[in-house]
């Protein structure tokens, strides 16, 4: 295991911009960049696909290891089909929030997550990337935002979208899926002693990689 390749982790709550601050952050220093929820809605994909129920956990866990995929130039081709859209939709969310409390897909996706560590660096967003699947990350940030901030967001991204949403409706949403998650007993939400605390209820996405930026200089 390459355990001298940095890897920084990025955690936090349902739509905090950690997807977008990962992404850029690995943009700046010229890392990797893994999107660890990516793999479970992969898996939730195919299960669908497969008709294979929710309950056929052995079945579930061996889809996660021997999963075809790749990602290439920001695409992700299951087999030989680009399912980078297919796996946003709705049924693909709800699958991949019951396939990531199984525990034997958790442990089939462990190694392949750790793949993804080359040189000359990585940043790893989701779940359990500084708990479980990177504890040696060089730096573990817990990005979070007021529930109030994160659902305007959301609603500002729908409309770009062109969905219309309503913004209680998506802050309830938001407030259920904290607690849903924080409460789970697989991979809870829960930042790891050691990580660092980004509250970006006042800050945009640049002020968001600047600071991880620095703090990751810091470590160095
Ligand atoms: O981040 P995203 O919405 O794509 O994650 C899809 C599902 O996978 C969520 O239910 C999330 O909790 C779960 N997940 C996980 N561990 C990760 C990444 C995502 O349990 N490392």
């Amino acid at each position: 295991m390459p355990f001298d390749i940095p890897v920084i982790a990025i955690d936090g709550p349902s739509a905090s911009g950690k997807g977008t601050v990962a992404q850029k952050v690995a943009e700046s220093l010229g890392f990797h960049c893994l999107d660890s929820g990516s793999l479970y809605r992969l898996v939730a994909l195919a299960a669908l696909r497969s008709q294979l129920p929710w309950s056929a956990e052995a079945a579930l866990g061996e889809i996660a290891k021997t999963l075809p995929v790749r990602f290439h130039g920001g695409e992700i081709i299951l087999v030989n089909s680009i399912v980078t859209d297919d796996i946003r939709q709705e049924a693909c969310s709800a699958g991949a929030s019951i396939v990531a409390a199984i525990g034997a897909v958790r442990e089939g996706l462990l190694e392949r997550q750790k793949a993804f560590r080359q040189a000359p660096g990585l940043v790893a967003e989701g779940r359990d990337m500084g708990s479980v699947v990177f504890p040696d990350a060089v730096l573990k940030v817990f990005l979070t935002a007021s529930a109030e901030v994160r659902a305007e967001r959301r609603l500002k991204q729908l409309k770009q979208k062109g969905i219309t949403a309503k913004l209680p409706v998506l802050l309830q949403d938001l407030r259920e899926r904290d607690a849903r998650d924080s409460s789970r007993s697989v991979a809870p939400l829960k930042p790891t002693q050691d990580a660092r605390w980004l509250d970006t209820t006042a800050l945009d996405v640049d002020q968001a990689v600047n600071q991880i930026l620095l703090w990751y200089q810091e470590s160095r």
